[in-house]
């Protein structure tokens, strides 16, 4: 019987996991520099939220939810991505009634796509992710562009690509709706079928088809760029111009409509640039989501917001040759002779774990040479000897593993000098 991990999924090994924990404390502190808070929602939702948040004619909600019924008779759906468990949270606890407004939120935590399994796509990955929800001032959009910019920058990526476009408001997505309806609709059957759907239900869709891409009709499809009324083209001035002023450039692409449906306004992704990234270049994304609130069952309130996977920024640092600081060392190694001084070493091993050193011992009776070879494996920084000779004078030899220099020490005094050489 085969029980190794399910297909598209992995386990992180104590080895990759000093480089994950890197990665979420560098975004925890870059979440605080921003003044983002934490927020942890369900790992599954009802259904319908996806349904009704990500949109009926998404990929996502058509093709790669695993949803199941449970032994309630509930539809329920492992989460695909945060954002609309942001909103219905923000929704359910009435955040928009807190004092301080914009309400700015931060994620980390798995979420669920059923994919074909590849490089940089698999079907349990992490997403870390900001929402910013209350306040329609494009500062906001140039403040989270700028924190997405950051959290690669921070860490050491230099290959990047900011890609910007705008959906337009409500008003300017119906008029580029009709303009994409009267364009397609005259090579209807040359679509694929999902097309033909999508011409009905959601004709932006339509250009973010995999199997159509390469249909003279995507060529020259009407840009929504040039169906921007008046507000929406002001807005997406106002954009460009913070990130002007940011000093963060950007290229716009009028072809970046996002997979998911409830973006208006600012639409943006991350790509790495770096040689010998796998296929899939998109590190991250965004946008802006006005209608997301209400449909939810809340008041009028836009929002905006990124996510990114940690998944993808490891490929992004391993391309670019970017190493972490991963903290793999211990302060002590206890090395001990003889079973009375393997009595004083396990206490004094506690001991010094009660003053919040790191200190660790061997247990597979190990000779001496070994469990010196066991402290240098387990990256120690100094090491505690104890013989039964050291034992009966009371001492102990306490070495700097990295200097190399050796000095007897009183067992009395041992949590002060242990302190003192590190
Ligand atoms: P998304 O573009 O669907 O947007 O996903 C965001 C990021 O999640 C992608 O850029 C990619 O890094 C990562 N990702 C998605 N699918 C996979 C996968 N199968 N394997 C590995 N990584 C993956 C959202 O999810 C939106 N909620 C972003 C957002 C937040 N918009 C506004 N606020």
């Amino acid at each position: 019987m085969n029980i190794n991990v399910p297909r598209g999924t992995e386990d992180l090994l104590p080895k990759d996991t000093v480089k994950w924990q890197a990665i979420e404390n560098a975004y925890h502190r870059l979440a605080k520099i921003y003044n983002y808070k934490e927020i942890r929602t369900p790992i599954f939702e009802r259904t319908e939220l996806f349904q009704r948040g990500v949109g009926d004619t998404t990929d996502i909600v058509q093709k790669e939810m695993y949803t199941f019924t449970d032994r309630g008779d509930r539809s329920l759906t492992l989460r695909p991505e945060g954002t609309a468990s942001v909103a219905r949270a923000f929704v359910q606890h009435k955040m928009h009634g807190l004092p301080e407004q914009p309400t700015k939120l931060y994620y980390i935590g798995p979420m669920f796509r059923y994919e074909r399994p590849q490089q940089g796509r698999t079907r349990q990955f992490t997403q870390f992710g900001i929402e910013a929800i209350g306040s329609a001032d494009p500062a906001v959009d140039a403040e989270v562009i700028s924190f997405a910019m950051e959290s690669y920058q921070t860490l050491g990526l230099k290959s990047l690509k900011l890609v910007l476009n705008s959906l337009g408001d409500h008003e300017s997505r119906e008029a580029h709706r009709q303009a994409l309806v009267d364009h397609f609709k005259p090579v209807e059957s040359e679509l694929c079928g999902d097309c033909q759907q999508r011409l009905e239900k959601n004709p932006l869709r339509l250009l973010d088809c995999k199997v159509d891409k390469d249909h003279p009709a995507m060529q020259n499809a009407p840009s929504i760029l040039d169906y921007l009324n008046e507000y929406s083209a002001n807005y997406f001035e106002q954009v460009k111009k913070h990130l002007d002023h940011m000093g963060i450039d950007f290229v716009v692409d009028e072809t970046l409509v996002r997979g998911l449906d409830y973006y208006t306004h600012t639409a943006f992704e991350i790509m790495s640039e770096a040689e010998g990234f796998g296929s899939i270049t998109t590190l991250s994304g965004g946008g802006r989501y006005d209608g997301l609130i209400q449909d939810l069952g809340g008041p009028e309130i836009t929002g905006i917001g990124f996510a990114l996977s940690i998944e993808r920024l490891l490929m992004a640092l391993e391309a670019e040759k970017v190493d972490l600081e991963e903290d793999e060392t211990i302060d002590c190694y206890v090395i001990t002779m003889g079973e009375e001084a393997k009595y004083a070493g396990s206490k004094i091993v506690d001991q010094l774990r009660k003053t919040g050193i790191s200190t660790d011992q061997d247990y597979l009776d190990k000779k001496m040479k070994a469990q010196f070879k066991a402290a240098d494996r387990n990256k120690a920084r100094l090491a505690l000897i104890i013989g039964e000779n050291e034992l009966n004078e009371g001492i102990a030899n306490l070495k700097n593993l990295e200097t190399g220099d050796q000095k007897s020490i009183s067992l009395e005094e041992i949590v002060e000098k242990v302190k003192a050489e590190l």
